[in-house]
């Protein structure tokens, strides 16, 4: 499986907490299954503001760590932008890691507020767009906006947005609301991805598999290998590595 979103490389946000940390949920992830790891720090205006450069550094140190301790998986680095209107700036100075590029677009992680939806957003997506800029929106189960007003969703899956759902809201760990509307999704066909988005090695860990094993029994197993493996090769596009 190939998975697009964590939050395993250390110290750069609410992700691992130490390079011992991040190399258990590396093995974590193998253990599940992945062969393609994606290393998606927040870009977070207020909170935690990684700049480009210092996450590719960062992310090559630690790459070297993955190789010295021998662990069997590709890494590749990208990020998770919450959005606002500050965008508009990184994408001037070409400051987003994004996951690759395909069929002339950028594809990257794009993160709404839990509860509300900034006032234009719409419009800022499709900006983004026009800009050869394609987000990729990160659990929509989770945002409380888009789950009682599918409409304000539906926005964006009409602009072309791939929807990246995760493992653990499928499998009922951030409640039935999240359950419900994740599973509801999948079934409904608007999903692109499935992701671990794990945090740590506890309560939000590498867990693509059990994501995958229940998209299968709700969807298939030829479609939860599409949204596990097939389509996330695509959105990796040509940044694709391989151990
Ligand atoms: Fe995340």
């Amino acid at each position: 499986m190939i998975d697009i979103h964590s939050h395993i490389l250390p110290e750069v946000d609410d992700g691992a907490r130490s390079v011992e940390e991040a190399l258990e949920m590396l093995r974590m992830a193998v253990d599940s299954g992945v062969t393609i790891q994606v290393l998606t720090p927040h870009i977070h205006f207020g909170r935690f503001e990684n700049k480009k450069e210092d996450l590719e550094q960062k992310f090559q140190i630690f790459q070297d760590k993955a190789d010295a301790a021998n662990i069997k998986i590709g890494l590749q680095l990208a990020s998770e932008v919450r959005i606002s209107s500050e965008i508009m700036q990184l994408v001037a100075r070409n400051d987003i890691p994004t996951l690759g590029q395909s069929n002339n677009k950028k594809y990257f992680l794009l993160e709404f507020p839990r509860i509300e939806l900034p006032v234009g957003y719409e419009n800022l997506v499709k900006w983004l767009v026009n800009k050869h800029y394609m987000p990729v929106i990160v659990h929509p189960e989770r945002n409380q906006t888009f789950v009682r007003q599918p409409q304000k969703l539906q926005v964006l899956l009409d602009i072309g947005c791939p929807l990246q759902i995760t493992a653990s809201s499928l499998v009922g760990q951030f409640g039935d609301e999240a359950k419900n509307n994740a599973q509801k999704l999948l079934i409904d066909g608007h999903v692109s991805a499935i992701a671990s988005d794990c945090h740590n090695l506890k309560g939000r860990k590498p867990n693509l598999d059990l994501g995958r094993k229940l998209a299968a029994g709700l969807v298939g197993e030829e479609l939860s290998h599409r949204y596990c493996y097939d389509i996330p090769f695509l959105l990796i596009g040509e940044n694709t590595h391989s151990c």
